[in-house]
């Protein structure tokens, strides 16, 4: 199981800090949402932002593009330091070439479902992904509850991935605290966001390891 932080729930005044204080509590990835004002009513940072913030952080930075016509962008979230890119699939009608991008940009590919949006979409798409979001609440903002019809579709998901033979990462956000871990991991997923479950329960490092407690129980 990897946990990758949502910066949502962070201290937007200290993101250099909280960077570097996730680091060192032992956490290896860290999850931006960036969010467009259209694709969700919300409004958070962008590629500058991201890219002064590359310099102070060996992270890996997971970045969810909550954003219209992502495609636009791909490019400019490379160079500034993404080391991965998801897109909605409801975002754009060129899942597949949007993915294909962000592969020949050099980095890792997503492809992010809203809760209302078939496993279907994936069908001739999966070899594109390196990895599929599984939103677990609407997105758009942090601290709402978890949608508990996610773990069929996180099974299946699963049952899809393993039947073609590939290592595609689950990856599920919104809602996920240490009460839920342990059936999200049993149902197939292996990256876990987690927004004001985490950052609102300093120390850090603590944090972590309720995580993983509740992974391996
Ligand atoms: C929601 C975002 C999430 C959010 C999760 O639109 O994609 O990453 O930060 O926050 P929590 O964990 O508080 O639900
Ligand atoms: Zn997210």
């Amino acid at each position: 199981m990897i946990l990758s932080p949502s910066l949502l729930s962070s201290d937007f005044g200290r993101l250099a800090d909280e960077l570097a204080a996730l680091e060192t509590a032992g956490l290896s990835w860290v999850h931006w949402d960036v969010m467009d004002g259209t694709f969700v009513p919300n409004i958070t940072y962008g590629q500058p932002v991201i890219a002064h913030l590359r310099k102070q952080s060996r992270l890996f930075f997971d970045v969810h593009l909550m954003v219209e016509r992502p495609e636009r962008y791909l490019h400019e979230f490379v160079d500034a330091g993404a080391d991965m890119l998801v897109v909605h699939a409801e975002a754009t009608p060129h899942v597949q070439r949007a993915l294909a991008e962000i592969r020949r940009l050099g980095v890792k590919s997503g492809v992010a479902l809203n809760p209302h949006t078939p496993l279907s979409v994936l069908d001739y798409v999966l070899d594109d992904a390196d990895m599929v979001l599984v939103m677990t609440v609407n997105p758009g903002f942090g601290g709402q509850s978890f949608l508990p019809a996610s773990y069929r579709k996180i099974s299946e998901l699963r049952a899809m991935i393993n039947a073609r033979g590939l290592s595609t990462l689950i990856q599920v956000d919104g809602g996920v605290d240490p009460s839920n871990t342990a059936q999200l991991v049993q149902s197939g997923a292996d990256v876990l966001v987690s927004g004001s479950a985490f950052f609102k329960f300093p120390p850090y490092a603590e944090r972590l390891k309720a995580f993983e407690a509740a992974a391996n129980s």
